[in-house]
């Protein structure tokens, strides 16, 4: 992904990880269209950033995401990168069969959600001489957190996702990346304040590193989330599923 003339957008910008990487790569030179549900968000990133762009999306919605295709399909032709950003993480009591909401509302979002704006944009995006879909997992997809458990489960299948579309798209000049953050402080599951959690600026600026760095990299690993993702791997699975797992062991 060349980070310095990408027209992208990222639905799921409106705050955390999707607004502070649409700010960075602004300020890096891409083109940014930030998409979301609160529109009052949007209108204040707008006031606030001149040159990005706003578009209402509810990724849960196919004829919101058919219109948002549209009309960026109109006013940005060029657009060339795609971020399945959007996500919600809540936690989920198996035992109460009232979590079952938590659970269909979580697939809807993390894991339709990417399957639907990868099918809506990849005709245009693989029109672009070259292009960019950046897929969004977590940490957690390589060992989960007990409390969250449909929330590990999308980001495992975005995973699996990711690596499918990116050999489906070997022959194309499409890249697949996938962005695999830590706990990383955002309002998502109240981690903003957490101290277990990467401060979001520093996130960043590791994976703008990264991006820049290792343009053709498949995932994008931050130092943080290599306790996870390489857990099995280096034979410490279940040491960190027992670290994830501790309220319940108590
Ligand atoms: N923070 C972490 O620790 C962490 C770790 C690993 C992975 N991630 C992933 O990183 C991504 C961003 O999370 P974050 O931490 O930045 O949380 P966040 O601040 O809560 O951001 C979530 C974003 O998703 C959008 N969104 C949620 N439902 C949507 C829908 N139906 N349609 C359109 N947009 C929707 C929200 O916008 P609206 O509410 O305006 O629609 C918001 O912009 C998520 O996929 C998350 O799973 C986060």
């Amino acid at each position: 992904m060349n980070i310095t003339s990408s027209t992208v957008f990222i639905p799921g910008a409106t705050s955390g990880i999707g607004l502070g990487l649409a700010l960075r790569l602004q300020a890096a030179g891409s083109t940014v269209i930030v998409g979301g549900r609160r529109t009052e968000l949007l209108q204040q990133i707008a006031a606030e950033h001149p040159g990005i762009d706003t578009v209402e999306i509810d990724t849960t919605d196919p004829v919101s995401i058919a219109a948002a295709q549209a009309d960026l399909a109109r006013r940005h032709p060029a657009l060339d990168a795609l971020v399945t950003m959007a996500g919600i993480m809540e936690p989920e009591d198996l035992r109460d069969p009232a979590s079952l909401d938590v659970a269909e509302r979580t697939i809807a979002v993390n894991l339709l959600g990417p399957i639907r704006l990868v099918n809506a944009f990849l005709p245009g995006l693989l029109a672009q001489p070259t292009a960019t879909v950046m897929t969004v997992s977590s940490g957690l997809a390589y060992v989960p957190l007990a409390a969250t458990p449909t929330y590990n489960a999308t980001k495992a299948a975005i995973h699996s996702f990711s690596e499918s579309l990116r050999v489906q798209l070997t022959k194309s000049k499409v890249q697949v990346i996938e962005l695999v953050p830590p706990a990383t402080r955002t309002t998502l599951m109240g981690q903003q304040n957490s101290d277990v959690a990467m401060p979001l600026e520093e996130f960043l600026t590791e994976v703008m590193d990264l991006l820049r760095t290792q343009p053709d990299a498949e995932q994008i690993l931050v130092e943080r989330v290599k306790w996870q993702r390489n857990a099995e791997a280096e034979g410490r699975y279940q040491d960190v599923l027992n670290v994830l797992s501790a309220r319940y062991r108590d």
